[in-house]
Order: structure tokens, then sequence, then C-alpha cells
């Protein structure tokens, strides 16, 4: 695309500098705000300074949020820009679900492996309040760009597979309720601390009474 990046460079303009060396918050969009929707485009070039100091606005407002992983859609720039984190507490014993720091990855693409899918709750920063059980593929090879332009190849499972598919999915427009095949374990948040469920039960009949 001729102009690519620079076209779309007043959204993150590097001229406008006043918080140059200054993390900033970002407005996280919520679900029904069409920059959600849509498809995000793919960035030229990965070492260029904007997508450095996305990324690290986006850090600051993820962590701030208390998130696992932000896409850039989230914080109205639609580029396929994720960034996430990979906590301990929240693995399952899978072969590949692993922790990992803190990544930047630059037009993922994520490649199934095998057939088997896997159950799990999901929140978003732009669905605040609820959680849902999602279906994802268990495990899953993905690939895409650092910020210093190499390529991140990773073969992954369990939560860290899902963190990965969830946050690639606001890149194409789709949140996890969209995902999701089972709307009655759609929930507030609130409510399921209130009322906990047993999934493994509720997915095995138990929750059609
Ligand atoms: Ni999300």
């Amino acid at each position: 695309m001729p102009g690519g990046t620079h076209e779309f460079g007043p959204l993150y303009p590097a001229a406008a500098a006043p918080h140059i060396g200054v993390m900033a918050l970002l407005k996280i969009a919520h679900m029904g705000h069409p920059v959600l929707r849509d498809r995000a485009r793919a960035v030229d070039d990965p070492t260029a300074p904007w997508v450095r100091r996305l990324f690290e606005d986006m850090v600051e407002t993820m962590e701030d949020a208390g998130g696992t992983g932000l896409a850039a859609p989230q914080v109205h720039m639609p580029w396929r820009i994720v960034v996430f984190r990979v906590d301990g507490e929240r693995l399952s014993d899978l072969p590949g679900d692993s922790e990992q720091d803190l990544t930047a990855l630059i037009n993922p693409v994520i490649e199934p492996v095998g057939n088997e899918m896997a159950y799990g709750w999901e929140g978003c920063l732009s669905v605040p309040g609820l959680r849902g059980v999602v279906p994802r593929h268990l495990r899953v090879r993905y690939r895409g760009l650092g910020l210093d332009g190499g390529v991140i190849e990773r073969d992954v499972a369990g939560f860290h597979a899902r963190v990965v598919q969830h946050e690639c999915d606001h890149l194409d427009g789709i949140l996890y309720p969209q995902r999701m095949t089972d709307h009655r374990l759609l929930m507030f948040l609130e409510e399921l601390q209130r009322h906990p469920i047993d999934l493994a039960a509720f997915l095995a009949g138990e929750g059609d009474r």
C-alpha cells in the first residue's frame, strides 16, 4: 500500500511529542465500538518508533487495568499488534503451557496444532465485568514479529494458547462472546464469585438442570 504507515501516522504521531519518554494510559474501547469489529491493518515496519511508543502505552494501559493481554484495536488503534504476559498461576499442566514474559507480537498468525479443543473462562477489558466460557484450540503455533523486527515463533498449549487466540481474535474484529457455544456461561464476575460453577460438571451435563 503506497504511503502505508505514513498515511496513518497522525493516528499515533511521532511529531506530537509532549509525552515522549512518558508513558500514557490509553482509553479502552468497549464492546459496541466499531473499532472492535473491524479487521486491523498489518504493520509495515515493526521497528518504527511509533510502534515502540504504542507498545509501551499498551503495556501501561494493560497493567493499570489488570489485564493479561491487550490488542491495539482495544485502544482505538487499528493495527495488528498484541501484547500479553502469561503468569504461572493460571497455567494447566499441559506441555507447552508455559509462563511467558511480556511479549509484543506484530502481524501475528496462529495455526492450530491438532484438533483438540478446551473450554475455559475468559474475560476482556473491552467487555468489562463479564466472564464467559469459550472453546479454544488446546494447542497452537503462533508466529509474528517482535519490536526488533525479528521473528517470534512458539508452540504453546492450554492457557498460554488461549490468551494468544483471544488477543489475535481482536485483530479480526472478534470478541470472545462470539466464540462461545453456550451463552448460559456468560455472566457477571460478581455473580460468578457469589455462585461458583463447577465447570467440568456443567459441561458434563449437570448444567442442564
Ligand atoms: Ni480481549
